[in-house]
């Protein structure tokens, strides 16, 4: 089954509201008819703005996160109740959160299925640590990540969900600073083991169903080696994805594989 790439912004904190204002509108005014998904993750108080920027173009927007919770005493923290009227999709499991927020992989299964029960497609991230890539545990720690995430879930809810493959230790510390990659071989590997992860749960129905991207330092440059292995469907792009015109270099690479 065919499967439409999809190229996803991933903003971080990387720019000030008035930047995310000017890099959307700059950016949708550069798309064509682009035979690519798209999507634009900023930060939260952005998505508002970056709803109406993207009204009546083919780019999505997407929140970067969501409590696990519905409502609660969670001062600064964001529900998917506030988010809901802006986006269609959601980040959920980026090791920064895992990082520095603490989400375990139950936090993370606990996202994905408050994200599907408000009608939000889920994006969920998973990957290695460099120390656990060196000590050869990804395929024990990835087979965790995507298994604790589908357990709990309806056969039907699978096709919403997209997973990103980023190891930790292939994600930039900002615009221009990309890190060490992994083989473009190494990724599809691991794509692969996702989706046999996913036929495990569900059947190859779901397999072929669902999307697997990369993430990790991905730039115009770098793009095609990754997506052109066979079951990478798209990237999630952090720094490079700030820059208009290197985002639509990036989707135009893509775009040239369709
Ligand atoms: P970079 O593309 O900046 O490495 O970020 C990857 C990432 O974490 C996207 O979610």
């Amino acid at each position: 089954m065919e499967r439409k790439p999809l190229i996803v912004a991933n903003w971080k904190m990387y720019l000030s509201a008035k930047e995310s204002i000017l890099v959307a509108q700059s950016f949708v005014k550069m798309l064509r008819d682009e035979p690519v998904d798209i999507i634009i993750s900023p930060s939260y108080p952005l998505l508002s703005a970056m709803k109406e920027i993207c009204e009546g173009t083919s780019v999505e927007v997407a929140a970067q996160d969501i409590h696990f919770l519905e409502s609660g005493a969670y001062t600064g923290d964001v529900s998917v109740g506030e988010v809901k009227d802006f986006v269609r999709h959601v980040i959920v499991g980026h090791s920064e959160r895992r990082k520095y927020h603490g989400d375990t992989d139950e936090i993370v299964a606990l996202k994905t299925k408050l994200a599907l029960k408000n009608g939000i497609h889920p994006i969920v991230c998973v990957g290695e640590s460099f120390e656990e890539h060196e000590s050869g545990a990804t395929i024990e720690i990835i087979r965790e990540q995507v298994n604790r995430v589908l357990v709990d879930l309806s056969l039907l809810d699978f096709p919403r969900i997209t997973f990103a493959y980023e190891p930790v230790w292939a994600i930039s510390a900002g615009p221009g600073l990309e890190a060490k990659q992994p083989e473009a071989q190494e990724v599809a590997e691991i794509i692969n083991l996702i989706r046999k992860i996913i036929s495990g749960a569900g059947g190859n129905k779901y397999m072929d169903k669902m999307r697997v991207l990369y993430g990790g330092s991905v730039t115009a440059k770098t793009v095609k080696t990754f997506v052109s292995e066979p079951g990478v469907d798209g990237a999630l792009v952090g720094g490079a994805s700030t820059k208009p015109a290197e985002l639509v270099a990036i989707i135009r690479e893509v775009a040239l594989l369709v």
